[in-house]
């Protein structure tokens, strides 16, 4: 699906309210991922060894940001040329590989987009809206579904 130059603008600036408070928000994020799926703590490197969730973690919170940052960057793609390619930093063939070994699996990324809504639904507050989630669905649904692809699942 393309993206429409509304749902283009709703992402830029719900991606810069998460941009301006990302320690706070990256907490928000990962609280909800482990709400749903307690089990995918000992997955991540930085909430492995902790009790709880850490704050001021700053791997924590670059990893929150590459996955939004992401999911904002697709939206842009999707808008411009109605498709994704990843950025240069981070190759499909080693993002797939990742997330097989780590063990992955399609609840995961269903919880995921749901921490990823709830968190821009805390950064946007008063300014949040139903097409302002659906805006950031549609680059997470095809995001997810390229890096599935590249994991081997038939979609
Ligand atoms: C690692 C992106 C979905 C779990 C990563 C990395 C990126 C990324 C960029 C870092 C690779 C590196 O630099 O080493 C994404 C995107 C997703 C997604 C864009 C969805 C569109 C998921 C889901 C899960 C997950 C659903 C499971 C809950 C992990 C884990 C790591 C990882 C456990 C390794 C982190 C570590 O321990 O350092 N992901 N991911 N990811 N991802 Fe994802």
């Amino acid at each position: 699906d393309a993206l429409t130059e509304k749902q283009e603008a709703l992402v830029n600036s719900s991606w810069e309210a998460f941009k301006k408070n990302i320690p706070h928000l990256s907490i928000v994020f990962y609280s909800s991922i482990l709400e749903k799926a307690p089990e995918s703590k000992d997955m991540f490197s930085f909430l492995k060894n902790f009790d709880g969730i850490p704050h001021q973690n700053s791997t924590l919170e670059a990893h929150a940001e590459k996955i939004f940052d992401m999911t904002r960057d697709a939206a842009i793609q999707l808008r411009a040329k109605g498709k994704i390619d990843l950025a240069n930093d981070v190759t499909l063939e080693y993002l797939a590989s990742v997330h097989v070994q780590k063990g992955v699996t399609e609840q995961h990324f269903v919880v995921l987009k749901e921490a990823m809504l709830k968190t821009i639904k805390k950064a946007m507050d008063d300014k949040w809206s139903e097409e302002l989630s659906c805006a950031w669905s549609i680059p997470y649904d095809q995001l997810a579904a390229t890096i599935k692809k590249a994991m081997g699942w038939e979609l």
